[in-house]
Order: C-alpha cells, then structure tokens, then sequence
C-alpha cells in the first residue's frame, strides 16, 4: 500500500485538484506550444548580478522535438525551469500550452505542472522507499485519483516502457538506464502534451543512453508529445526535429560543429545536419 503525504493528506487532498487555468478560448492545435518573448533572467547574487537571458525568444510548435544544447553555466535548466513554472521569468512574457506561465500562484503552477508537464532530470529522483510501480503512481495520487486505478495506470505506463516485471523494484534495485525509464513512465503518466528533460541520459553510458533515447523518441511519437530535450550530446540532438545552441543569453540553430572535435578532439571536420 502506498503512503504518501498526499495519500494521507485525506479530504484534503481534494484541494489538489486542479483549477481550469487554459486560456478561455480553445487554442487552434496548430498554434504554438511555447511562445517565449523577450526573455529576461536575472539573478542577484552577494557578488554581482548575472543577466543570464537577455532577449531569449522561442516557438515551438506542437509535435515538435527540439534539442538544447549549450555550454554548462548558459542556462539550460534555468530555461526549462521556467518554462515548467518552476522558476519565474524576469521579464518578457512566456506562454507554455495555452497559459501564462509567470502569472500562476504557487498552487496554480504545481497543478499545470500535474496536468501538463512531464519532467525529466539527469538523476531520476524516483523515491527510494517506494516500488518502481508506486514511483509512478504518485503524480496520479497527487492529482486525487483513487490508490486502485492509480496504480492500474501506472503498472500500464510500467509494460510501456518495458518494466512490468520490475514493478516492485526500489530504486536502488534497478539498473541507471531502469531507473530512467521509470522516471519517464512517472513523468508522461498524467498524459501531459509537453516533455521537458534536461539531460535525460547524461548519467548513463553510451549505449544505454542511446536505448533510452530510442524510448523517448518512440514515446514522443505516440503519445503526441511536444518534446524538449538539454542535451550534450550532439549526435542525440541531430536526432531531433531541431537542434538549438544556446549562448550569450539568446537561442540560435545549431551551427556546423565539427562534432568529432568536440567529442574526441579529432580535428576532423563533421558537419552538422542542423546547419543554419
Ligand atoms: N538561484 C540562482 N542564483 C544565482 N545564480 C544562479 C541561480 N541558479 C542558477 N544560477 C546561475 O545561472 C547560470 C545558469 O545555470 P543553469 O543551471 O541554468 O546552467 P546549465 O546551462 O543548465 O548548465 P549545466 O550544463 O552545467 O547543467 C549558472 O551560472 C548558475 O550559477
Ligand atoms: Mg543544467
């Protein structure tokens, strides 16, 4: 039986449910997913203040799979956290699936988190007292959907990226490449029309790396996703419908990168398929 704080929360747990915060008139589902304006971060910190975006615009269409990639300190996860509500923009205006995403309250951000993002992290933050199977309930149990059903979804979710017979598995009993799958079945179980993963296989070797990519791809597709992706690995981002640097603050397409230079330090020369 599952035990969360939420499970235990009792008739409170009905405030989780979440307020209708799309926008009132039913967005065309050809209209962009992301519309980023003007982007402004700025932090403030003891020994200065970092300007980290300054003018940042993005679009991203439904469907689409859009790699980031980008120096480390560029502002990769920044980017993703505000797109996801999980940090808040300076400045500029940031829509994401039909909302405004800088005007939510705390409570309204956690519930179009709930419904509309699924998030994935380099290190899969899974619970590790808790089964593989329970692991992917809890954003069920958090939006107040019944133990019984909630777990019927996810063990689904489990059989859909090939782990039913790890369902009762901890964490700690499952492989890196296990463990990630089993964040991706969490973060895509309450259906959500956005992906955000920031650097999804960066903790794995090459090969398991490539397999669970192969699973996001496939799940992007059939589940109708809008995906975006932090990578640092380029052969990975050429694998996306496009490929963006990010630098400076703003967002460019990838350029020509001799990728065998940056990977092994071969000076030979590779061009890049997302060359501008
Ligand atoms: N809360 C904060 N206060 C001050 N500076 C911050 C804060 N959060 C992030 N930064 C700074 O913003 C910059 C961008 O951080 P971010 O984590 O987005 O980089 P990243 O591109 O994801 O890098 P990596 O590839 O290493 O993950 C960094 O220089 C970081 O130190
Ligand atoms: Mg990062």
């Amino acid at each position: 039986m599952i035990e969360t704080p939420l499970a235990a929360a009792g008739p409170t747990s009905r405030t989780l449910r979440e307020p209708d915060l799309r926008a009132p008139i039913t967005p065309s589902p050809t209209a962009p997913l992301i519309q980023v304006t003007d982007l402004q971060k700025t932090y403030r910190t003891a020994r200065g203040t970092l300007n980290l975006f300054q003018g940042l615009n993005l679009q991203v269409e439904p469907g689409e799979m859009v790699a980031i990639v980008g120096q480390s300190g560029a502002g990769k996860s920044t980017l993703l956290h505000i797109l996801g509500a999980l940090d808040a923009p300076s400045a500029g205006t940031v829509y994401c699936a039909s909302t405004n995403v800088a005007k939510l309250s705390p409570r309204e951000a956690a519930a179009f988190r709930n419904r509309e993002i699924g998030y994935v992290w380099q290190f899969h933050y899974l619970l590790p007292e808790f089964t593989a199977l329970e692991n992917v309930a809890m954003p069920l149990l958090a939006r107040g959907i019944s133990k019984r059903e909630g777990l019927e979804l996810a063990a689904n979710w489990l059989r859909e990226v090939g782990l039913d017979d790890r369902s009762d598995h901890r964490p700690g009993e499952l492989s890196g490449g296990e463990q990630q799958r089993v964040a991706l079945a969490r973060a895509l179980v309450n259906n959500p029309r956005l992906l955000l993963a920031d650097e999804p296989t960066g903790d794995l070797d090459e090969t398991t790396a490539g397999r669970v990519f192969d699973l996001i791809e496939r799940l992007h597709a059939s589940h109708g996703l809008t995906s975006i992706l932090v990578t640092h690995n380029l052969d990975l981002a050429a694998r996306c419908t496009r490929a963006l640097r990010l630098e400076g603050g703003r967002l460019a397409p990838l350029a020509a990168v001799p990728q065998t230079t940056l990977q092994t330090g071969s000076i030979e020369p590779k061009k890049h398929p997302f060359e501008c």
